[in-house]
């Protein structure tokens, strides 16, 4: 989609750049930590909602400029995946960003990105091969070839990521960590919608029958704090109550396990903190949740209204 490469944002807020070249973007991203500014990237696939704005939010928070990258990564579909019809919303997500004065948005072609003949990828860390890496097993290559690039391109000093993407978020830090580079990544809280549905890009693959059900993800992640609360310790029959609560609403389970919520490792007891992850089919749209619970049973899953 053509794009001004300028936005006009009226009197009190300065114009956002919209850059799809990679060369421009480094030298916009250098010349702003030359003037003594620190730049905060927010990676996303764009077809925005709240969730990738409240990491806007957080980088705003902590920097003086902001970058949003808005590219559909083909490497990290698979074949039978959603890359074709994945939401392409370019306009709007340029309105939103600049409503929230974001001062660039990076917008690169799949020829930008993946020029003929470029071939180098990133095998990504161990934790990226359980769960997802079992269920998608191109994906995280796709996603840590893409991010990596992205930090050339962009070498912000913060990437801020969301924990709505529990796996991706601990594959990106360990790379991050493993292969020296110099941005700081931040993990940002889960964004949920009233009645407790994570937000989501895909959410509007659902119609309101899938909706409805599509809230069995977070409905049975809350079987995690509660059995813990209760007591129980023995992560086997945690997961059997999740799975028995989600099996009347979803059309398949990919995963729903409690394990180690830093290396993703099977526990026969919950002895640490841990995450309770969910991957499930309702319709044909694959949806992800998760939450993390301490041994104490304090969780993340906060949500916002009393369904
Ligand atoms: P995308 O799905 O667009 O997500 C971009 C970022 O927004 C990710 O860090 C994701 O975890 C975060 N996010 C999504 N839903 C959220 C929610 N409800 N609350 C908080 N944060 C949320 O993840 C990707 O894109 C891609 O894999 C990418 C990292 C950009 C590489 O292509």
């Amino acid at each position: 989609m053509a794009i001004d490469p300028v936005i006009e944002t009226g009197d009190s807020m300065p114009a956002i750049n919209i850059l799809d070249c990679p060369k421009k973007m480094f030298r916009w991203t250098r010349q702003q930590q030359a003037n003594g500014e620190l730049v905060g990237v927010v990676p996303t696939m764009g077809a925005l909602h709240e969730g990738h704005l409240s990491l806007v939010e957080a980088a705003r928070a902590r920097c003086e400029k902001v970058v949003v990258t808005i590219f559909v990564n083909p490497t990290q579909f698979g074949p039978n995946e959603d890359y074709e019809r994945y939401p392409r919303t370019l306009q709007k997500d340029v309105g939103l960003l600049s409503d929230l004065g974001v001062d660039c948005v990076f917008a690169p072609s799949k020829e930008d990105m993946y020029p003929q003949g470029s071939s180098t990828t990133v095998a990504p860390p161990a934790v990226a091969t359980k769960l997802e890496g079992e269920c998608r097993p191109e994906h995280f290559g796709g996603v840590c070839t893409i991010v990596l690039k992205l930090l050339q391109i962009i070498p912000a000093d913060l990437a801020c990521f969301g924990q709505k993407d529990f796996q991706q978020a601990l594959v990106i830090r360990n790379m991050v960590r493993d292969l020296n580079l110099p941005t700081q990544v931040a993990i940002c809280p889960i964004k949920r919608e009233p009645d407790g549905l994570a937000m989501s890009s895909r959410n509007v693959y659902l119609d309101a029958g899938e909706r409805k059900r599509a809230l069995s993800l977070v409905q049975a992640l809350r079987q995690v704090p509660e059995a813990i609360g209760q007591g129980i310790k023995d992560t086997g029959l945690i997961e059997t109550r999740m799975k028995e609560f989600l099996r009347p609403f979803v059309d398949r389970i990919d995963y729903a396990v409690v394990v180690d919520s830093e290396t993703l490792e099977c526990l026969e007891a919950v002895d640490r903190t841990v995450v309770g992850l969910i991957a499930a089919y309702i319709g044909k749209t694959r949806l992800i949740d998760n939450c993390v619970v301490s041994v104490a049973g304090e969780t993340d899953l906060l949500i916002e209204s009393n369904h």
